[in-house]
């Protein structure tokens, strides 16, 4: 097909493979994010609603408005093409681990966990959660940031609201313990008690750049569904970043379907989907943390 061939005829936007490239390449350049061919038509009704809001009436336009380092409509059009799917208590193998993990090392030191794609919030809070549930007190020994190249999905993390049916599964007790249901307007939604709300910072960053603002040495890196986004050397370049920012017993959760075998000079599987550094770079992390 030619480049300046429109994809799907009858559209309300001409949209054309050229425009297609043109977004996967700026989404891989600004975020990591690999699109494959199967996401055109995502990418089509995503970027539509961004030429409805602005007015811009071409993709070419658009996509010229981005190239010329528009700041606002590069959040928006990032926000647009990132998928936020998640959920509290998602892969919940990880949080006994995790559970396990605290009680090793509380009152050893300041504990410090890193959510690194925490979307909408469910996953930092279901670790804050675990952190309230393992230490009680000693729990103010322990903070949390949660970051994600997303601001709209973390407003909606600050902010902890949530459409009841979001925790229509879990346990009547921790929902009791942790979630205030709305009266009113509020009627059908709940949200996150403000003691867990005050254990979590949430901030953005972006997983491509190298610098993410944390105060090392972390304890635990949550990066779960995320890496699936990323080609293999996006993937490895973060996960070497991740090294010299981990603590040399710190344990890091992946996602269900996302395996670092590539990176396995840095990180061991130490059980499902969770990894812990080689001994090669404990023993340098260990080095490092004694001087
Ligand atoms: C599918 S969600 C996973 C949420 C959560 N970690 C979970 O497992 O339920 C993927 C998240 O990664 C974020 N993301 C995508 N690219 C990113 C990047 N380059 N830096 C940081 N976050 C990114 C998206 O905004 C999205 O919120």
């Amino acid at each position: 097909m030619a480049d300046n061939t429109e994809l799907k005829a009858g559209r309300e936007f001409h949209f054309t493979k050229k425009d297609f490239e043109r977004v996967r390449k700026m989404i891989y350049d600004h975020a990591g994010i690999s699109l494959s061919d199967s996401k055109q038509e995502l990418v089509y009704s995503r970027l539509s609603r961004r030429l409805r809001t602005t007015g811009i009436q071409t993709f070419d336009t658009y996509l010229a408005l981005l190239e010329s380092n528009d700041e606002a409509e590069w959040e928006a059009f990032t926000n647009s093409l990132t998928t936020n799917l998640t959920s509290f208590f998602r892969e919940p193998h990880h949080f006994p681990v995790l559970a396990e993990h605290l009680q090793k090392i509380r009152g050893k030191h300041p504990i410090s966990l890193w959510c690194s794609a925490a979307s909408t919030g469910e996953e930092p809070y279901t670790m804050a959660m675990t952190v309230l549930d393992t230490l009680g007190r000693d729990a103010s020994q322990v903070s949390i940031v949660a970051t994600d190249l997303d601001t709209k999905v973390l407003e909606t993390a600050k902010a902890g609201v949530y459409p009841e049916e979001r925790i229509s599964k879990l346990d009547p007790e921790l929902v009791k313990r942790y979630f205030q249901r709305g009266t009113g307007a509020q009627e059908g939604m709940v949200r996150v008690r403000q003691e867990l709300r005050d254990m979590i910072t949430f901030r953005q960053a972006n997983l491509l750049h190298s610098n993410w603002g944390l105060r090392p040495p972390l304890d635990v890196i949550f990066c779960r569904n995320v890496m699936i986004y990323f080609d293999k050397p996006t993937q490895l370049g973060i996960l070497k970043k991740f090294v010299p920012l981990l603590r040399s017993d710190g344990l890091l959760f992946a996602g269900h379907s996302e395996s670092f075998h590539h990176a396995d000079e840095l990180f061991k599987l130490r059980g499902k989907t969770v990894y812990e550094l080689t001994p090669k770079y404990k023993a340098i992390r260990k080095a490092e943390e004694s001087r």
